[in-house]
Order: C-alpha cells, then sequence, then structure tokens
C-alpha cells in the first residue's frame, strides 16, 4: 500500500513526514522512540504493540531525510477540530540541526488535511522550548509536563 507523504507528493523535498504502515517503517517509529524516549531516559518498558499506536484516529508519523528515518511522532484525532501531539522523537545524533521543525511542519500539514484546526501536547519539560520556539503557547504551565497549544492555520494553500 502507498503510505500518504507530506509536505507533497512529489517528492521535491529532500525530507517528507509519512503516515506509517509499512513494516519497516512500524519498525523505525518503534526503534526511534524506543531509544529516544525510553533508553536516553534510563527508562525501560517499551511497549512496540501498544494499542494506542493502532487505535482508529491514531496517526503514527516517520520522518525520513533521504529515505532515512530520523525523527516519529504520533497524532491523535479527538473527533473534534483538536488533536493531540504524542511521543515526538528526532534520532539522538540527528537532533539540533532543524529535523525536529520539519517533523512537525508535516505533521502540521497532514493535520490541517485531516480537517485539525487545533494542536495540543504535554510536552517533556525540557522541550517547552523546542515548540515555543514553532510558535506554541502554554495553556497549562503546571505539573510535570506543561501542555501547549498551536493553531493551525487553515486554507486552500495549507
Ligand atoms: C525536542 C526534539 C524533538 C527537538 O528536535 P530537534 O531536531 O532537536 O530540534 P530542531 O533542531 O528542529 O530545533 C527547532 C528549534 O527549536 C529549538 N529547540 C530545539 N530543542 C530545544 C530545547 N530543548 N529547548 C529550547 N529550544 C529548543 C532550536 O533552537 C530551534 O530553534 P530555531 O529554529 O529558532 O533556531 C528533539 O531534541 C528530541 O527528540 N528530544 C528528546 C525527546 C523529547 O524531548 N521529545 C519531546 C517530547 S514532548
Amino acid at each position: 500500500m502507498k503510505e500518504p507523504i507530506f509536505p507533497n507528493d512529489e517528492r521535491e523535498d529532500p525530507w517528507i513526514v509519512v503516515q506509517v504502515s509499512a513494516d519497516e517503517h512500524w519498525n523505525a517509529y518503534h526503534d526511534i522512540r524506543r531509544a529516544v524516549l525510553f533508553e536516553a531516559r534510563g527508562l525501560i518498558g517499551y511497549d512496540a504493540n501498544h494499542p494506542d499506536d493502532r487505535r482508529d484516529g491514531h496517526f503514527p508519523l516517520l520522518l525520513l531525510l533521504e529515505n532515512t528515518p530520523v525523527g516519529a511522532a504520533r497524532l491523535d484525532l479527538t473527533g473534534d477540530e483538536t488533536a493531540w501531539v504524542r511521543t515526538v522523537a528526532i534520532s539522538e545524533e540527528c537532533q539540533g540541526k532543524g529535523y525536529g521543525r520539519m517533523l512537525m511542519t508535516g505533521l502540521e500539514k497532514f493535520a490541517s488535511q485531516h480537517g485539525v484546526e487545533r494542536l495540543l501536547v504535554n510536552a517533556a519539560r525540557d522541550a517547552v522550548g523546542f515548540y515555543g520556539a514553532l510558535g506554541w503557547t502554554v495553556v497549562e504551565a503546571g505539573g510535570e509536563n506543561p501542555v501547549l497549544t498551536k493553531e493551525l492555520r487553515t486554507g486552500p494553500e495549507w
């Protein structure tokens, strides 16, 4: 099955965000999240069979740079115009090079095309600055994972 790709179908960009469906992309999606969100934080127990990754309205996404997976995230639609961004991760050796911004650009485009007008995220404390740089604003500063939001652009060109 052909995987939907963003931001375009012409592959003019060196990077694309794909909706995960091929086995090799599922493997890369889990490898990146396991390494970045668990192993690098000293956590164990990553579950590659977690049902949340396969639920209706949940979209695992992968950032490919020249066909090499470098980042992963999941977009969870809520049923209205809002969606939650989950488990954003860029491979450790690729961090700080603008790939997180690329991943979120593709994710936003994907979300807009699914009728999403407002994104929400439970951010890791040390990632709040990343979302701030991308135009997100804090709506709940307290707690271990501050909640941030971003209104998406709408319109035919987007
Ligand atoms: C957070 C993460 C996704 C950012 O991806 P990245 O590829 O390193 O970020 P980029 O290089 O695209 O940075 C984009 C912008 O955000 C800024 N930024 C990135 N990480 C930041 C941080 N931790 N704090 C403050 N600003 C940050 C960059 O300076 C850059 O700003 P600029 O474009 O104005 O110069 C990545 O570092 C990562 O996977 N971290 C570990 C897991 C994690 O914390 N995930 C988030 C869970 S909510």
